[in-house]
C-alpha cells in the first residue's frame, strides 16, 4: 500500500492550549481516514477539542487509528463511531458535544462513500448508497449541528461555523462520475443556501473542495491512468496531500476570519483556473 502523504500528523508542537482555535469545539465526519483524517488533526494542533467521528476506525490508507495522533496532539479530543446515514445519532452527538463542551463552534462533514459510473450504468441501489452518505449524511450533520447552534449565544457575532468538503467535481463533470459528483454539487448547494438563510443568525459555512489529493489509499481513484488525467490538469506540479486541504478548513474555521460566507474554496493546484 501506497504510505500515507501526511507528513507528520504531529506538527511542530503537541501544546493545544495556544492556537487559533482554542476553547473551541469541533466535530468532523470521516475522520479516521484521508482528508477527514488530516482535518481532525490539524484543528487539534490549532487548539480545537476535536470529536473525530466515522463509521469505522479502519484506517483506508493503513496506520494507527487517529485516536492515536489525537490524543497525542490534544487530551481532551476524542475518536467516537458515528455513522452519519444515522440522523438521530448525529443530532444527539452535536447535542452531547455542546453538553460537555460547553457550545458546539465547528461541525466538517468530510465523510464520503465513492460512486462510479454513467447514469446509464447507475442503478438505483448505487444511486442510494452514494446519496445516502454523501447528501443525507451531511444533510443529518448539518441539520444536527445547526440545531444546537442556534441555542448559543454569539461569540464574536458568531454562533457556529460549517466547513463542508466539496469537490472540483461537484463543480464540473468529470465522466464516469454520475452520481458521485451529483452529491458534491448538492453538498456545495447546501452551503450556499445555509450561509444565505442563517447569516442574519451568527452561522457562518463555507466549503473546501479539493483537487486531485493524494491520500495514500490505493484502488480506482488512483490508476495510473487517473493520476495521469489529474496531473495533466493540474497546473502546479504536484498532485494534492491532506494537509492542503486542512489548512484551508484551518483558515475558514479561525475566529479571526469573520467576514467570509457563502464561499467554496478550492484547493486544487490550479484545475479549476484552466
Ligand atoms: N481524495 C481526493 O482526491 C478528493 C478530491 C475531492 C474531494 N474529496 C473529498 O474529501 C473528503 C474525504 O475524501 P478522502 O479521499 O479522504 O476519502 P477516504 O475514503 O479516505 O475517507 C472517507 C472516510 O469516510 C468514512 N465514511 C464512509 N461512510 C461513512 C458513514 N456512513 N459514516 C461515517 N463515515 C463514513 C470512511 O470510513 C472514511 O474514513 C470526501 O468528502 C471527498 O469527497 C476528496
Amino acid at each position: 500500500m501506497t504510505p500515507p502523504t501526511t507528513g507528520t500528523e504531529f506538527g511542530p508542537t503537541a501544546d493545544s492550549t495556544a492556537g487559533p482555535l482554542s476553547g473551541q469545539s469541533a466535530l468532523v465526519t470521516g475522520a479516521s481516514s484521508g482528508i477527514g483524517r488530516a482535518i481532525a488533526l490539524r484543528l487539534a494542533r490549532a487548539g480545537a477539542t476535536v470529536w473525530a467521528t466515522d463509521i469505522t476506525e479502519e484506517v483506508v490508507e493503513g496506520g494507527p487509528p487517529v485516536a492515536d495522533p489525537l490524543s497525542r496532539i490534544s487530551a481532551a479530543s476524542c475518536f467516537e463511531r458515528l455513522d452519519v446515514r444515522d440522523h438521530a445519532a448525529c443530532a444527539e452527538l452535536c447535542a452531547r458535544i455542546a453538553e460537555q463542551h460547553g457550545r458546539l463552534d465547528l461541525v466538517v462533514p468530510s465523510a464520503m462513500t465513492p460512486g462510479r459510473g454513467s447514469l446509464a450504468a447507475t442503478s438505483p441501489e448505487d444511486w442510494r448508497r452514494v446519496m445516502g452518505v454523501n447528501v443525507d449524511g451531511v444533510y443529518n450533520i448539518l441539520s444536527g449541528g445547526l440545531r444546537q447552534m442556534l441555542t448559543q449565544a454569539p461569540r464574536d457575532e458568531v454562533r457556529g461555523r460549517f466547513v463542508i468538503i466539496g469537490s472540483q467535481h461537484g463543480m464540473v463533470a468529470s465522466p464516469g462520475g454520475f452520481s458521485y459528483g451529483v452529491s458534491k454539487a448538492a453538498v456545495l448547494q447546501m452551503m450556499r443556501q445555509i450561509a444565505v438563510e442563517h447569516a442574519e443568525e451568527g452561522i457562518i459555512c463555507n466549503a473546501v473542495s479539493p483537487g486531485k489529493i493524494l491520500t495514500g489509499k490505493s484502488g480506482p481513484a488512483v490508476a495510473p491512468e487517473m493520476l495521469a488525467y489529474s496531473e495533466a490538469r493540474t497546473p502546479l506540479p504536484r498532485l494534492g496531500r491532506p494537509a492542503d486541504v486542512a489548512q484551508a478548513v484551518l483558515f475558514l474555521a479561525d475566529p479571526a476570519t469573520t467576514f467570509v460566507t457563502g464561499h467554496n474554496l478550492l484547493v486544487d493546484g490550479g484545475w479549476m483556473a484552466g
